[in-house]
């Protein structure tokens, strides 16, 4: 496993994405992928999965503290108050003290960064967050909260895969010294299939969700596939023993244009355009 260095977090460059997966499926998927060697967890309050997570952890074998898990407080619970109780759920929920990441899961307009990003700050100050970080956040969103955080903001997870442009905020993330985290590496299903993929992928003897994995970690992108399947779980992280050409990277670029947005909530924000 390779790992992206941001701010003095040291985060596993793929990690499994648990949204969708429920009870059983996430406590297997959790276990199977700790044991073959992920190191990476990424839930959420919202995915009313934490418990499963924490079950899988425990089930894995794999010491606590070698796996880097990050859970999110949603746009509703960014008050200090509510953001506080959401936490200590979601610490409640995983039966730990601590989680390595904590993210804003959206931003709420309607509460200002000074008081959002100080209630993040604040969890991370009294020990419940090793790391802080954002999600979602635009170009304009990111300068604002960096203009009044205490703490570091270690990165920006974003809707990231060959299908969408993000130059702009990539770009401003990593002004920043933000580690980007890719969610949706795999365009939620739509990556295999895809002609180019498919080809590229061919000739390297791999898949079209390996190549659009390693699309994202050879521009030193974080990337959260998700999946439930052992034969993908598996697929996911053997993305470190292959390169792909400048060539093949310049076409997978050129489908950005595709600009396809996958989730897009009626609480996200007005996105910067590429
Ligand atoms: N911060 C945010 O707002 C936000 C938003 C969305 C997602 N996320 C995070 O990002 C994670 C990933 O995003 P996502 O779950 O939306 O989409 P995704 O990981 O891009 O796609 C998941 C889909 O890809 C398939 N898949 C996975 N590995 C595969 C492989 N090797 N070969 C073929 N198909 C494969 C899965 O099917 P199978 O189950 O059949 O393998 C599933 O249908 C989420 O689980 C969540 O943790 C965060």
């Amino acid at each position: 496993m390779q790992f992206v260095d941001a701010h003095g977090a040291r985060i596993p460059q793929v990690g499994l994405g648990t949204m969708t997966l429920k009870e059983d499926v996430c406590v297997e998927a959790v276990k199977a992928a700790l044991q073959m060697g992920y190191r990476h967890l990424d839930t959420a309050a919202f995915y009313g999965n934490e418990v499963e997570n924490g079950e899988g952890l425990r089930a894995s074998g794999v010491k606590r503290e070698d796996v880097f898990i990050c859970t999110k407080v949603r746009e509703n619970n960014l008050l200090p108050e509510n953001f506080n109780k959401s936490l200590d759920q979601s610490l409640a929920n995983l039966k730990l003290p601590y989680v390595d990441l904590l993210l804003i899961h959206w931003n709420n307009k309607d509460i200002p960064f000074s008081t959002s990003i100080a209630a993040l700050c604040a969890a991370k100050k009294d020990g419940r967050a090793k790391h802080v970080g954002v999600a979602n956040f635009t170009t304009t969103m990111l300068d604002e909260a960096w203009a009044v955080t205490t703490e570091p903001l270690v990165c920006n997870q974003i809707e990231m895969h060959p299908f969408i442009n993000q130059d702009k905020v990539v770009a401003k993330s990593r002004q920043h010294g933000m580690a980007v985290v890719a969610y949706c590496p795999i365009a939620r299903g739509k990556v295999p299939g895809a002609d180019a993929l498919e080809r590229i992928g061919a000739a390297h003897g791999k898949s079209a969700a390996q190549v659009s994995l390693r699309y994202l970690v050879q521009q030193g992108i974080v990337a959260i596939p998700r999946t439930a399947t052992p034969a993908h779980l598996k697929a996911n992280i053997e993305v470190f023993d292959f390169a792909l050409t400048d060539a093949e990277m310049a076409e997978l670029k050129a489908l950005n244009a595709t600009n396809m947005r996958v989730v897009n909530p009626p609480h996200a924000p007005v996105w910067d355009t590429p």
